[in-house]
């Protein structure tokens, strides 16, 4: 594979806004998409805690774009999160407001109401990870496609998922035969696509060739590589919980507290 060292690894990336989220295995992926598509406008769909907005939020401000990130959603749960408090909501504001202030916007609204406030060809990046049930991600796709600028990119999460009713995987199933696709596996998935028109692909930035003009082999590396990137996260955030329980069952034990 030509040299790709991406941006997560020559930081040391670390996601800014933690929490508990199954997005957690493509945080090293999303932000390195996000300094490498630098997009001008940055759309996500469904975002709740808000871990993956998080991501791309933080990318977006340490690589100094100029992009707008907006995050959809109506901050009341649905089907699979089922339905959560308002405290949910009020810490990612405040997160927001504290760290991307004028950056980043959180429009509280279905999804259908939201997609009037955009143009077509506008979004350069779009995230769909709402209800991941076939009906509602087919409809949000199909809903938001036009939205989407041409070599723009979309982001489906849950495509690996089959228990219940979840069906990212069936709509994926279909775009691929379509769309110029990228799927990574690991976690529950996260599929990749490059609408068609745009910049020509030799034009774009490395990782985005990568993904969508690689050999086999290359594509298994980028694969492989943010698979072990997800789980290095993981496990590190784990080690630092580990050790922070640690250290306070040491202080109770020594002012007498156990
Ligand atoms: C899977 S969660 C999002 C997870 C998030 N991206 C993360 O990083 O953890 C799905 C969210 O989509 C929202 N949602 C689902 N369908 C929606 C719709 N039609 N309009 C607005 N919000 C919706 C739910 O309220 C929920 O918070």
């Amino acid at each position: 594979m030509s040299l790709y060292f991406p941006p997560s690894l020559r930081v040391d990336f670390e996601p800014r806004l933690g929490g508990q989220s199954t997005w957690q295995d493509h945080a090293a992926f999303g932000y390195d998409l996000v300094a490498a598509k630098a997009p001008r406008l940055l759309v996500e769909l469904g975002s709740q805690r808000g871990f993956s907005f998080g991501v791309f939020c933080q990318s977006a401000r340490t690589h100094s774009l100029d992009c707008t990130c907006y995050a959809v959603d109506t901050w009341a749960g649905d089907e699979h999160t089922g339905s959560y408090g308002e405290e949910i909501y009020d810490k990612l504001a405040s997160h927001i407001r504290e760290y991307y202030r004028h950056y980043a916007y959180l429009l509280r609204m279905t999804f259908d109401e939201a997609v009037g406030q955009f143009s077509d060809g506008s979004i350069d990046l779009l995230h769909i990870d709402g209800l991941h049930t076939y009906e509602a991600v087919s409809h949000d796709f199909h809903t938001w496609y036009p939205r989407v600028a041409a070599g723009g990119v979309i982001l489906f999460h849950d495509i690996a998922e089959r228990q219940g009713d979840f069906g990212v995987w069936k709509l994926w199933e279909e775009l691929q035969q379509q769309h110029p696709c990228f799927t990574f596996k690991h976690g529950h998935g996260l599929g990749v696509l490059r609408k068609p028109g745009g910049v020509e692909l030799a034009d774009e930035p490395q990782l985005i060739q990568l993904l969508f003009g690689g050999s086999a082999e290359d594509r298994q590396t980028v694969a492989e590589m943010y698979s072990i990137a997800g789980q290095f996260l993981k496990n590190r955030r784990q080690a630092r919980k580990f050790r922070e329980g640690r250290e306070q069952a040491i202080k109770r034990k020594m002012t007498g507290q156990a």
